[in-house]
């Protein structure tokens, strides 16, 4: 059961689901008094890059499932001025997880038929073409087709693992596998169809006791309608779920923006680049961050000091 819904805006359609709940004990005492997903990544709050990610895939009605303890400090942070139309559900102590709160906070959504990604809100994402990827994603998801993302990794025993054919074919799918049979870790961001309300219902706690969302792809993937898409080298997928993990992916990011000289996950420039948002709000948003370089890039976006050049979506 979602214990209580609290709208930033009227009229909301939600169309990505942000999984942002849980305790994050393993990053003790960093999250005892803080959601884990507003912990910083180098100079932004973890948050902001799931959140660019569902926008750059073309998804402006965003679900964010929290804890009653986070809850204030999301709004804080992202209500009133996000630039997605962005509601927070709240999960309950009882129910964590995917299933306890993103499956029946996504079920009005889904029996709509329309696509919903959900992505752990832990996840980071960078690579450049990453949009184009993900709006392939949507359109399967519009004919009926699940995707998931396959990435190598050295220790696939701390994932989801799937298996391919020599084909390329995707053949099995395996959580945390004692015996991982690929290097593919799957990540954490997933696109379903509205049959993901009757295959939630189906899952069942894992011998570790806990309700895999391995066994709802796995579903998708015995009924010839999961699509994997390998991430290859030019991509980078981080997750943040142990310490040294959590200060590598605040490393890479810095690494990346000094390198390019820009910065990345800037929310509020991806929905101007979208159009949903004018060059007036851009500039209020602007003042908001102060004079922090995250504001100082805002401020030359809207200034036309920064011009970007995105050829991605005429590439499809
Ligand atoms: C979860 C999923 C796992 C996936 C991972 C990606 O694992 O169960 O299949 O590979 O996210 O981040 P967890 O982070 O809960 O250990």
């Amino acid at each position: 059961m979602v214990h209580g819904l609290v709208c930033w805006k009227e009229g909301l359609a939600v169309k990505g689901i942000i999984l942002a709940g849980g305790s994050g004990t393993r990053l003790y005492p960093l999250t005892t008094v803080t959601s884990k997903q507003l912990l910083p990544v180098y100079d932004k709050p973890m948050v902001y890059y799931p959140l660019s990610v569902l926008m750059m895939a073309g998804i402006r009605d965003i679900l964010l499932i929290s804890t009653p303890k986070d809850l204030p400090n999301f709004e804080r942070l992202l209500g009133g001025w996000l630039p997605v139309r962005g509601a927070v559900v709240v999960q309950g102590a009882a129910e964590p997880g995917w299933l306890g709160a993103g499956v029946p906070a996504g079920r009005g959504v889904h029996r709509g038929g329309i696509r919903a990604p959900w992505c752990w809100g832990d996840n980071i994402f960078y690579g450049n073409g990453l949009g184009r990827v993900l709006r392939g994603a949507v359109r399967d998801a519009e004919a009926g087709r699940a995707s998931v993302f396959g990435y190598y990794v050295d220790d696939p025993e701390r994932y989801g693992v799937v298996d391919f054919d020599e084909t390329g074919k995707a053949v099995s799918i395996e959580e945390k596998p004692v015996h991982p049979r690929s290097n593919y870790a799957v990540t954490g961001l997933y696109f379903y169809d509205r049959r993901v309300v009757e295959y939630a219902k189906r899952v069942r706690p894992s011998a570790r006791g806990e309700l895999e969302i391995t066994d709802l792809n796995r579903m998708y993937l015995e009924d010839g309608s999961l699509r994997v898409r390998t991430l290859g080298r030019g991509y980078a997928w981080l997750d943040t779920g142990t310490m040294d993990s959590l200060f590598e992916a605040g490393e890479f990011v810095r690494t990346v923006q000094r390198a390019q000289g820009l910065p990345i996950a800037v929310v509020e420039e991806i929905a101007y680049q979208n159009g949903w948002i004018s060059r007036e709000e851009l500039l209020e948003s602007a003042r908001r961050y102060g004079k922090s370089p995250y504001g100082k890039h805002l401020q030359g976006i809207a200034d036309g000091e920064i011009r970007l050049i995105d050829n991605s979506k005429t590439q499809d």
